[in-house]
This record gives structure tokens, sequence and C-alpha cells, in this order.
């Protein structure tokens, strides 16, 4: 038998990138393909590259320069290394990595990852490969079942892809050019996937997508399922604990969605709801297609809905014409909904977003004191939402063994880490744990039920009421 061919990716950027670098190794598994954790000594090293922060482009040229001195060095033992550029800038800037980067063998667009194994080969026959347009009617032929390997390396969590691509059209993102329009899979195939991981032992599943509540795939009964009724359906899957979706647009929270939350025991209460400004001005300007008040107002419907719920966000700051005045109103919009946690950006022009030509910027020196500012109350508020599970009681599901020996890690419903001395076994179980500390972003606790009175099945009971991706 032939040697395994050593495969090196790395990966910048949101949740969906982490999934498309598994779904690329479990493509090319099929060539004989292995992981390796370091570039030097791969036979296929993938950049898998995020263009939605600052100067993405540069960092991918910098990164291939060190490259190219690997593949030298290679080539020096007589061995061949292959350089692909996958992810979002290889879609945005194709041709021109192929100009400027000789060293790169293929390019290739989130669309077209099921294509890899046929693109290499290109390249072998031909020098160089590229494909970044958008075959829409094979959109999601990538997502062919995955190994049952790549199933077990995934342990109690997974994400599974359910819509790519966005419609909406903010003036600063790069996402709908980049991933194109929004498409959603059929309730049959995410319900096949859903199924195949809770067999192989996964008992969370994160529903995955750029705007994942704008979710709309074809259901059993041929009309479109909105992301509330999908949720209902994949509540009952035996083995499936918790459910999770990331990432939201205000816009698209419908009534099926705080429906579930309101009665799906397994979908979680913590909701990545970005914002980006409580400025209306700003928002307008940033084409958000809500104002401040709509947003508090579908804030409200979740909590009424479910009274233990809790929110993530993200901002950014400094967005063209940002005035002091609009700034504050971000500041007091945080003040008033109170986050879990959140993210916050500077604003940096997208070349080809329309805000990239927007005149009124605003200078480094006010962004970097807006920025620290906003981080300031976050962190506040984030290290309140933490203390604030000191002496409760919360559920946690184990996913590991931690770093310390002897103790087990699992996440509370807000995915706060939790550390509890115990056995291997509760791996993959809820159960109560009693929070006794804080240590940074670590919670420690103990196990509140003795392990000889736990029901038989508690990998699947109810939670007790509590306590406490790049995309929308
Ligand atoms: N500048 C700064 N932040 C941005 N984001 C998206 N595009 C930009 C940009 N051009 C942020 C948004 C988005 C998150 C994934 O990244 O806050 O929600
Ligand atoms: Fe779509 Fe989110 Fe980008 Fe707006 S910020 S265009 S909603 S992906």
């Amino acid at each position: 038998m032939s040697q395994p061919r050593k495969l090196h990716i790395k990966s910048y950027g949101c949740q969906m990138n982490v999934y498309d670098a598994q779904r690329m190794v479990d493509t090319l598994a099929g060539e004989g393909f292995v992981e390796t954790a370091s570039a030097d000594d791969a036979d296929l090293v993938i950049l898998n590259t995020c263009h939605i922060r600052e100067k993405a482009s540069e960092k991918v040229y910098s990164e291939l320069g060190r490259l190219r001195v690997a593949k030298d060095e290679a080539a020096r033992d007589g061995r061949v290394m292959n350089i692909v550029v996958a992810g979002c800038v290889a879609q945005a800037e194709g041709h021109e990595i192929i100009r400027r980067a000789p060293v790169v063998d293929v390019v290739v667009g989130p669309q077209s990852y099921h294509h890899l194994p046929q693109l290499l080969a290109e390249a072998k026959a031909n020098g160089r490969a590229l494909e970044t347009e958008f075959p829409v009617e094979d959109k999601f032929g990538f997502l062919a079942p995955p190994s049952p390997q790549a199933i077990r390396a995934r342990g109690i969590s997974s994400f599974v892809t359910v819509q790519e691509g966005c419609d909406k059209f903010c003036t600063f993102c790069v996402v709908p050019y980049t991933r194109g329009a929004e498409v959603s899979r059929p309730v049959a195939k995410i319900v096949d996937d859903v199924k195949r991981l809770a067999d192989n032992g996964v008992r969370e599943i994160t529903l995955i997508g750029q705007n994942v509540n704008a979710y709309h795939g074809e259901g059993p009964d041929g009309r479109p399922w909105p992301l509330g009724s999908l949720l209902r359906h994949l509540a009952k899957i035996p083995g499936i604990v918790r459910l999770r979706y990331s990432t939201s647009h205000p816009r698209d929270v419908d009534d099926t969605l705080i429906e579930a939350h309101r009665d799906l025991k397994e979908l979680m209460p913590f909701v990545h709801l970005p914002v980006q400004s409580g400025s209306d001005r700003v928002l307008a300007a940033m084409n958000r297609k809500h104002t401040a008040d709509d947003y508090r107002r579908v804030i409200d419907r979740f909590r009424d809905a479910r009274q233990d719920i809790a929110f993530s966000s993200d901002f950014i700051v400094g967005f063209p014409a940002e005035r002091e005045e609009d700034f504050c109103a971000t500041l007091a919009l945080v003040r008033q909904i109170g986050y879990a946690g959140a993210y916050s950006f500077k604003y940096s022009p997208r070349p080809g977003t329309p805000a990239a030509d927007m005149r009124e910027t605003v200078s480094a020196e006010e962004m970097d004191e807006r920025l620290v500012r906003l981080q300031e109350l976050i962190d506040s508020q984030q290290s309140a939402f933490n203390r604030a599970a000191i002496g409760l009681t919360v559920d946690v599901l184990f996913e590991r063994p931690a770093r310390n020996p002897g103790q087990i890690v699992g996440r509370t419903a807000y995915l706060q880490p939790a550390h509890v001395f115990a056995s291997p076994d509760i791996i993959g179980e809820v159960l109560p744990v009693t929070i006794e500390s804080l240590e940074r972003y670590s919670l420690l606790g103990t196990l509140a039920t003795p392990l000889h009175m736990r029901p038989a099945s508690s990998a699947h009971s109810p939670m007790t009421p509590l306590q406490t991706t790049v995309g929308a």
C-alpha cells in the first residue's frame, strides 16, 4: 500500500471556515491524505482564508512567502509540496493570487471544495488550477456524508451547515460577494447528517450559516421550512440533547424561532444576534434594514418567550461618518440590553463594498478610543454575567478531559467552560454542577448529583432552568 500523504490546513476566521476545513479533510481523506500539524513536512498545504478582517489579502501573501521557502526546501529534498488557497480571499481575489503568487498550485472558492481532488489532478497536469465560480446547482454537492473516522474525531459537539450565503448586502460586508446568494439545504439531508452524528456520540449540534435564520430549506412536505420548524424537528432525534444556531440577523427572527425557544428544552437559551451599532443613522448607512428600536423589540420577544435567555453580539466602531453621539447610542444600547459577551471590531474598508467608497472616515485615534470604551463596557458585562453563576447549580454538557489531570471540562448553556473533578465516564452527559468559583473565563464546580444517584438516561434529562460564527 502507498504511504499516506500529509495534509496541513491553516484556517482563519469564522466558524464556517472551521467547518469547511473539516469538509476538506473529509474530501481529501478519500484521496489518501492524513492531517499533519506542521506545514514543513506536508505534501499539501491549504490556506483557508477569511476576507472579513483588515489586511486579509496581505496576510495571505506574507504566509505564501513563508510557504515558498518551505516548498523550495521540500523540492531540494526531492519532495513535491502543493499549495492551495481556499476560503473567501480565494473567492474574491482568485485571479490576482494566481498572477501574483506562482507558488500557488490551486485556488478554490468555498462552493467548490468537493472538486479539490480534480483540481489537484488538473494542477498536476496543467501546472495550475482555479475554480471560484458559483456552481449554484450543486452548491451543496460537497456535503457528501462525512467518513465514520471524521465523525468520531468530532467528539460531543458538532457544526452542521444548513444555509450558505447572504442576500442582506450590509454596506461593509464582503459575504454576499464571496459566499454568494442565500441557499438552504433540504431538511431531509440535515436530518440524515444529524442522525449520523448522534449515532456516533455527538450530543450537541450547532446549525451554521452566514445568515442562519434566513433558512428556508425544503421540508418533507415539499414546502420551505423556517429555522424554528427545522429546530423542532431536530430536537426529536434521539441522542441530541442540545441545539444551537449561528449567526442570526435581527430582521429574520420570525415567530417560529421565538416559539422554538419557548417550547424546546434542547434549544439553548443563548443567541448570537449581531446589531453592529446602536445609532439609527449609522444602521441606515450600513444598510442593516433595522433600527435600534427594532432590535430592542426582537430582544424583548426572545425574553418574553424564555426568561433565562442571554445574548451576544457583534459591533463595528468607526463606521464612516460615525459621530460621538452615534457611538454613545451604541454604548446606551449595550447598557440597556446587557450582554453575556460580544465581539467588537474597528471598521475596515473591504474593496468592492459600498462603504469602501464612503468619504467621511473616522480617524484611527478615534476608532482606537471608541473600541477601548466599548470593550471595557462589554468586558464588565461579561464578567458580571460569569460571576452570577457562582453559587448556582447549572447544567453542563461534558466534552473531554481537561488539561489539568483528573478534571473534565464541559460547557454550560451559555458556552461557559466548566471544570469538575470526575471520571471520564461523564463525557457526553448533561449533569448539574454547583459552581464554586470563576477563573478568568472558566467556571469551577462540583457535580451536584453523586454519580450513583444519576438517572439511567441522564444524557437526555431536561435542562434545569438556570442561571446563565462570520455572519449576520
Ligand atoms: N470591518 C469591520 N468589521 C467587519 N465585520 C464584517 N465586515 C467588517 C468590516 N468591513 C464584522 C461584523 C460581523 C463580523 C463577523 O465581522 O461585526 O458581524
Ligand atoms: Fe449578510 Fe451579516 Fe454580511 Fe450583513 S453582515 S451582509 S447580514 S453576512
